[in-house]
């Protein structure tokens, strides 16, 4: 029996990496259903001020392909209350370059008044899309 029925997990997963299946597949360990939230090309505009290099559409498609991932959906907003309103979860897991980050600390807050966890997951050191973007425009290679 794993320690929850339904995991919540949302981000861009933009040129999609290794940091980013060892998140999702932690992830699914806590889980019996994994949900996955894919930001929308607008929603990563607003809050990264960065046009993403892969479509919403074809992120979710990859997301959706992967064994550890039940659900995915395309969403437009950061706020876990609202997302909440129309999926139900039990837990949010995340990355934890993300702990201390006022927005996650009142999100757990906010969270944990509803019943719900927040858990924060190892994250992958040495990657990242932002690395991943530079690395190709320069012709570097990963050395993770
Ligand atoms: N993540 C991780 N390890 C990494 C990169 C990401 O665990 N090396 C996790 C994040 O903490 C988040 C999820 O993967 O829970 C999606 O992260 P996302 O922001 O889409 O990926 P990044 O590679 O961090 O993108 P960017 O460089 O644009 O910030």
């Amino acid at each position: 029996m794993k320690k929850y029925n339904i995991g919540y997990t949302q981000g861009t997963f933009d040129l999609f990496h290794v940091g980013h299946l060892n998140l999702l597949e932690n992830a699914k360990k806590y889980c019996d259903k994994l949900i996955v939230g894919v930001n929308s090309d607008e929603l990563v505009l607003q809050y990264k001020n960065k046009k993403v290099n892969i479509t919403a559409k074809d992120r979710a498609r990859i997301i959706k392909a992967l064994k550890c991932v039940d659900e995915v959906y395309i969403v437009n907003t950061l706020d876990k209350s609202q997302i909440l309103e129309k999926i139900d979860f039990d837990v949010i897991l995340v990355g934890d370059d993300w702990k201390g980050n006022q927005r996650w600390e009142n999100t757990k807050t906010e969270m944990n008044k509803k019943g719900k966890d927040v858990i924060f997951l190892p994250y992958t050191k040495g990657i990242s899309t932002t690395k991943l973007a530079a690395q190709i425009k320069s012709g570097e290679q990963n050395e993770r």
